[in-house]
């Protein structure tokens, strides 16, 4: 061979070799992706490219975690909708699969769950291999454009060779529409207690509870919340599950989530849950106060892993319908919170829902800085990082709030722009303060206001912990009791955090900050 041939395959080989590592951006030909873009989560879960909302189809199978997730492939704005695909074996890094589910003649793949049919109730599993089974919403556009009601109907698609390929059901739809305009994102569990198969599905301004043997017949068992919970919005994207009360050993609980759009109590989208009964046939609302699981405006359609044992994982989609098409990023638009692990206390007079980050995240940390007993007055104390370091980062603090009037962590760049979290434990008001956080041009109620929640039990000394990531800030209050999810997009890094206390001294008994390394394009250890 002539020099000049070999010199040329030399570079086509290396030319592949980083072209694997770097996938192509499906639009622009010659962009690369580098996961470095402004804006680009390094620790959530975000498309390489294109348009996301929420999380579907969650399931554990064999060591995997599935993520299904609304996808539009040819645009970063919201259209035909599609099933995106990705596994992790940690919840931490992820591996990105082909589509799973295409729109068909039936309509886009709305939102929906997945179960593993381990006993192969459906028939449609191979001796050795159990189906994987994903329960959507067919979303028929034509049928909406001419104004009929009955454009969102079930279907059904399975798979046995762990969620790798799909086989959409012959008989779909397995559940049509009863005549109602939103009747979508069904979400199935195993009811053990009656043996039966339950959906769980949002029809507009109510909850209906379906039941199966075979996840192919279903019957309407019963109907939760017209007049109860909130009304701003329509209902979306329930999800039903049991849990034990952490603080009281014997108990459990059933808790129901929906979403709501718009009218959530910080504006736009948001989830607010239900503590009760079910017994396989009706859901028992057993309280009378609307909870959300997040106070900040960016955690929607969260729902909760299938078939993990002993465990009850979250993971929500990171944005608002307000202004989720707008958000300045490019070539991919949404993330997810980070997965959440849930838990019950029985606090007062109240069921409480904790979040926390899950452990495994913890893998990606390094410390920075400890520091303790640090008293902060009005002058306040000031930490100062290096921009990526603080861009991608935990924070963790035990605090004291003495006779302070207010607590206040400013997270700050450069230009002077800044996320606030403050607490005032006189009214026990808790709010995250991004109307001067970054750019927010693109969108009047973006950075309109304050958002906030009053806090009912008496605070004097509580553990918080802040994930920041590039675009985001993910706040947990007493350990997990109050969750507070916003986006932000600063101009230049945040380097700095400050914490004040006003009208009086509070005391930080510690406080650790570690930075995050990123997921892309790393496997699991
Ligand atoms: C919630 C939602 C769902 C629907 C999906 C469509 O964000 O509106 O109700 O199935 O998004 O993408």
């Amino acid at each position: 061979m002539k020099t000049f041939q070999i010199l040329f395959l030399i570079l086509v080989v290396a030319g592949m070799a980083v072209s694997c590592n770097r996938q192509k951006v499906g639009f622009g030909n010659s962009e690369v992706l580098t996961y470095q873009e402004p804006y680009r989560p390094q620790f959530h879960f975000s498309p390489a490219v294109n348009w996301m909302n929420d999380p579907n189809g969650m399931v554990y199978y064999d060591g995997e975690f599935h993520l299904f997730y609304q996808y539009y492939p040819d645009s970063n704005v919201w259209g035909p909708m599609h099933w995106g695909h990705a596994v992790s074996r940690d919840l931490v890094h992820w591996q990105h699969l082909p589509i799973a589910l295409y729109p068909d003649s039936l309509g886009y793949i709305f939102s929906g769950s997945a179960v593993m049919d381990l006993n192969n109730t459906s028939g449609l599993g191979e001796p050795g291999k159990p189906p994987m089974i994903a329960i959507f919403t067919y979303h028929n556009q034509n049928l909406r454009k001419m104004g009929r009601d009955d454009c969102e109907y079930q279907g059904m698609a399975y798979s046995i060779d762990k969620g790798r390929t799909w086989v959409k059901y012959k008989n779909n739809p397995v559940l049509p529409n009863p005549g109602l305009p939103d009747f979508r994102d069904p979400k199935v569990s195993w009811h053990a207690g009656t043996g039966k198969w339950i959906m769980t599905l949002a029809a507009g301004d109510h909850v209906c509870f379906y039941t199966s043997p075979d996840l192919k017949k279903w019957k309407l068992e019963s109907e939760f919340g017209k007049k109860l919970g909130a009304h701003g919005g329509v209902w979306e994207c329930p999800d039903l599950f049991e849990l034990p009360v952490a603080n009281d050993s014997g108990t459990r609980k059933w808790v129901l989530f929906v979403s709501i759009n718009p009218g959530a109590p910080n504006g736009g989208s948001g989830t607010q849950y239900f503590i009760g009964s079910f017994d396989g046939h009706a859901f028992n609302w057993e309280e009378s106060k609307i909870k959300w699981i997040d106070y900040g405006m960016d955690n929607y359609a969260g729902v909760t892993w299938s078939n993990v044992e002993k465990r009850r994982i979250f993971l929500g989609w990171m944005s608002n319908w307000a202004y989720a098409q707008v958000v300045p990023t490019h070539p991919w638009r949404s993330a997810m919170t980070v997965p959440r692990e849930l838990s019950l206390f029985f606090i007062g007079n109240d069921y409480l829902l904790k979040s926390n980050p899950v452990k495994e995240l913890d893998q990606l940390s390094t410390l920075l800085v400890s520091k303790e007993n640090i008293s902060v007055d009005a002058k306040g104390t000031e930490l100062n990082f290096n921009g990526a370091e603080l861009a991608v980062s935990k924070v963790k603090m035990d605090v004291s709030f003495e006779n302070a009037e207010e607590l206040i962590i400013e997270i700050s760049n450069p230009k002077g722009q800044e996320i606030k979290l403050g607490y005032k434990p006189g009214s026990g008001e808790l709010y995250v303060n991004r109307t001067k956080a970054g750019k927010s041009d693109f969108d009047t109620t973006f950075a309109s206001r304050i958002h906030q929640v009053v806090v009912g039990q008496k605070m004097e000394r509580v553990l918080m912990e802040m994930l920041i990531d590039k675009s985001s800030v993910e706040f947990f209050f007493d350990e997990g009791a109050y969750a507070l999810t916003d986006l932000v997009f600063p101009e230049a890094d945040y380097n700095s955090i400050k914490i004040q206390a006003r009208s009086g001294e509070a005391h930080i008994n510690t406080i650790q900050v570690y930075t995050m390394q990123s997921v892309w394009n790393k496997s699991a250890p």
